[in-house]
């Protein structure tokens, strides 16, 4: 089975070809950011327009690099939400027309889900399973129990953890995507240096909060006679990972508990996600894993942050079920994958 899938839901346009036996056939990705940072950050209209710009050309050339036509497909699966509207219906828009003119299924593909699978996606992982959603703006614990079928343990009452790198590496003047930045940076910094704050440590439930932290680091910078000052930037970058590895390492630790009396037999726990790409992260989980007797995954970065492979996957991982999704299907902006989930306490919740 050969599924093609498309990305559109933010900055990144991808397609890519994936097989139903886990080969990833062609797997592009254009990255808007550097068309975006004359602007200071992403404006829905431009992110759309971009889209549209990029994406036949890109199907085209994954197509080519598949080496394979239109003829060969099995199906074709789009992100259809949650994200920016306009880049959804590029998306959604371009795979139901390849889907209508060559009789192909169409697979409606939740960004999430395509996360949450894409472990699946290189590794032989059975449900349940605990997933850590770590992403731009997602910061969610939850389980797996199947396709289509997640319950939601925690959620951030604030940022998204992605969110809260970029947010922080915008104040120590580095560069978008702030993850990367901050990580390379800390390689060489002293995590213990500055004493910043970790929200919700300690408190039950799996909830995340991560504003605090972000304002604490501002008054730290704020602090400092020359904040640039490389040792500084290194010393800021460390302690604010740290901190952020803190506070998902404690959470985790509470859904485990939940997940093991959920599911007693349920053996994994898989971090996915852009943030999921933090090498100092993912050891850390490991780390808590290997105590909690749980086997722990994570897909290889370039699974991490986004791309079409996870999406054609999350199509080929619904084919298999027998699920598609009608010509007439409308993109959702939000679409959580646990409807049923409680709002967390807060405001500004992101489902
Ligand atoms: O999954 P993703 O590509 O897009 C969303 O669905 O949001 O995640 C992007 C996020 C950004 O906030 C970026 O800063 C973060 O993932 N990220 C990282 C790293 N690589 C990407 N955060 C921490 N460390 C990294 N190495
Ligand atoms: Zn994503």
């Amino acid at each position: 089975m050969l599924v093609l899938g498309i990305e559109t839901s933010c900055d990144e346009t991808a397609a890519a070809v994936v097989s139903d036996r886990r080969e990833i056939l062609a797997d592009l990705v254009f990255s808007q950011t550097a068309l975006h940072a004359p602007y200071g950050g992403i404006v829905p209209e431009n992110t759309a327009r971009a889209h549209l710009d990029h994406l036949d050309s890109l199907i085209l050339e994954a197509m080519a690099r598949a080496q394979i036509g239109f003829a060969d497909l099995d199906g074709v699966a789009a992100t259809a939400g949650p994200g920016l509207i306009g880049g959804l219906l590029v998306g959604v828009m371009t795979g139901k027309t390849i889907a209508l003119t060559r009789n192909l299924p169409f697979i409606a593909v939740n960004h999430l889900e395509g996360h949450a699978l894409s472990p699946r996606l290189v590794a032989d992982i059975a449900f349940p399973y605990l997933l850590l959603l770590v992403s731009g703006g997602h910061c969610q614990l939850l389980v797996a129990e199947a396709v289509g079928r997640y319950r939601r343990l925690g959620t951030t009452i604030d940022d998204a953890v992605g969110e809260a790198f970029d947010k922080a590496a915008k104040m120590m003047g580095l560069g978008y995507p702030g993850g990367p930045e901050i990580e390379r940076l800390a390689a060489s910094g002293n995590p213990k240096r500055f004493d910043l704050p970790r929200p919700m440590i300690g408190t039950e439930g799996c909830h995340f909060s991560f504003s605090g932290l972000k304002t604490a680091l501002r008054r730290k910078i704020a602090a400092l006679p020359n904040p640039w000052e490389p040792q500084d930037r290194a010393d800021l970058a460390a302690s604010f990972q740290a901190a952020v590895g803190d506070v998902l390492v404690d959470r985790t630790r509470n859904a485990i508990s939940t997940f093991r009396r959920l599911h007693p037999k349920g053996d994994s726990f898989v971090v996915a996600g852009g943030v999921a790409a933090n090498q100092t992260l993912r050891t850390r989980l490991e780390a808590l894993c290997a105590d909690r007797d749980l086997r722990f995954a994570a897909p290889p970065q370039r699974i991490c942050t986004d791309n079409a492979a996870m999406i054609a996957w999350a199509g080929i991982e619904r084919l298999k079920l027998g699920l598609s999704d009608p010509l007439d299907f409308a993109p959702k902006p939000r679409w959580p994958l646990d409807p049923t989930a409680p709002p967390a306490v807060g405001a500004g919740i992101k489902a």
